[in-house]
């Protein structure tokens, strides 16, 4: 699909909210040419960012490609230099350019507009015309691998985030840094996780930092004798990393479960409960790593929506002997990509939101549901666009500054099969079944992608 600008946008439903004001980047893979073998994982796809922006009761949309070395040497090839499947070989004519898809997620902070997938450095980009700059260091402080979910503390203004296989390929090392609310790079550590393994995703609280390792194993032997890159390998089951926030990574304290995986936690806190430090985790946890084989190598590769994720809470006693932690589930709605009212990363909350699929799971099916949890009663409220549209990843949007946790609107995009477009939705939080208070409908149809986020005007 093609870089495009849409400055005016058609309401086709509804009204936007005249105080409504921000954009709503988006990222995700865009295959910029064909698959060079006979995989094309989803994963491994181009980032294009998509671009919403809104104001004064109307929007408008724009899309770019992540221009990273990747982009750029393919696009003055003509071709595709870079494999699309875990294990598969590049061309000779990639050698000496670094792999970077800058496809998972797409966020703002310190002043910069950073694309990042978890393999790579964030690529900086232009907030308003989508222009690359280029690879993010942090002035040159960290240039290695960045998770495509740092987290934002909502009091400091400070993101968080880690770096997997921080040593290089197939290594255990995990790096952690913090930086400030003005870019700067003020901590940079390193530890080793009990293995390697695909870490997609971690947590934090005011208090503390949780670094979830599931059996999502990247194992070097395994891969010298043939077998797959990443693989789901549960014998070695799940380990839980905990530490203070103001604390050394020598701190970390594992805790240990059965072999599960989560992509996407929802959010975590720490309470301070009867004499006792307990750090809660609300997390969406599949049976199994979707979209990647056995160790062995046989197949299994199940979709996310097969075995949808459930939204289960998992609660740790930081004062207590045992290293195990207990799980309650939250409720019986599978699904993914879930949110919050940002403003409460790492406190005690009450709204959650995930996409979520109805009906018989499948292979390849896409979410259908968009749900509201009253994480407090377990209650909650869904928005059913009806048969053959789906929703992507719902954000949350602030009424006002000082408007309540949870009052607000939750944008996302929504894809019609029927006229293979996509449109941007507002849903109002007060009730999400309504369905949109404004539906506009974008040029193009937007690929089922990864991750966004709302940045006020
Ligand atoms: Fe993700």
């Amino acid at each position: 699909m093609a870089e495009c600008d849409a400055p005016d946008l058609v309401v086709v439903e509804g009204e936007i909210p005249r105080d409504m004001a921000g954009t709503l980047y988006r990222n995700g893979p865009n295959p910029m040419f064909p698959p060079l073998g006979n995989e094309h994982h989803w994963f491994l796809g181009e980032g294009m960012i998509h671009a919403i922006n809104v104001a004064d009761g109307k929007a408008s949309y724009r899309n770019r490609w992540v221009h990273t070395a990747q982009y750029k040497a393919q696009r003055k090839a003509g071709h595709r230099l870079f494999s699309t499947g875990f294990g598969e070989a590049s061309l000779p004519e990639a050698d000496g350019v670094k792999r970077n898809v800058a496809n998972t997620n797409i966020v703002w902070h310190g002043g910069k507009l950073l694309a990042i997938d978890e393999g790579s450095s964030p690529v900086a980009m232009d907030g308003d015309t989508l222009e690359t700059s280029g690879p993010w260091t942090f002035e040159g402080k960290y240039e290695g691998p960045m998770t495509a979910h740092p987290k934002f503390d909502p009091k400091t203004g400070e993101m968080l985030f880690f770096g997997y296989m921080a040593a290089g390929p197939g290594t255990p090392d995990i790096s952690y840094q913090v930086v400030d609310a003005a870019g700067k790079m003020m901590r940079s550590e390193m530890f080793k996780a009990p293995y390697a393994s695909m870490v997609h995703d971690f947590i934090t609280t005011d208090e503390h930092v949780i670094f979830p390792i599931f059996p999502a194993t990247i194992d070097v032997e395994r891969i010298m004798k043939g077998g797959p890159t990443i693989a789901w390998d549960p014998a070695v089951g799940t380990r839980i990393g905990i530490m203070a926030r103001d604390a050394s990574v020598d701190t970390i304290r594992w805790f240990e479960g059965d072999a599960c995986y989560v992509y996407h936690p929802m959010n975590a806190y720490t309470v301070h409960r009867d004499g006792k430090t307990l750090v809660i985790a609300d997390v969406m946890k599949y049976e199994r790593v979707p979209l990647f084989p056995n160790a062995d190598g046989s197949k299994a590769a199940v979709g996310l929506s097969e075995q949808p994720s459930m939204l289960v809470r998992w609660t740790f006693d930081l004062d207590g002997n045992s290293n195990s932690y207990t799980e309650e589930a939250l409720n019986d709605l599978g699904g993914d990509f879930p949110r919050l009212d940002e403003r409460f990363t790492g406190l005690e909350y009450r709204h959650g939101f995930y996409a979520a699929l109805t009906g018989e799971p499948g292979n390849g099916k896409p979410f259908d549901t968009l749900v509201h949890a009253d994480m407090k009663t377990g209650s909650r409220t869904e928005y059913h666009p009806g048969a053959g549209k789906y929703v992507m990843e719902p954000v949350f949007v602030p009424r006002k500054e000082s408007a309540a946790e949870g009052d607000g609107w939750i944008v996302s995009l929504l894809y019609d099969q029927v006229r293979n477009i996509s449109d941007f939705i507002v849903l109002d939080t007060d009730d999400i079944s309504k369905g949109p208070i404004a539906r506009v409908e974008l040029p193009t149809r937007v690929p089922f992608g990864f991750h966004g986020n709302w940045r006020g005007a």
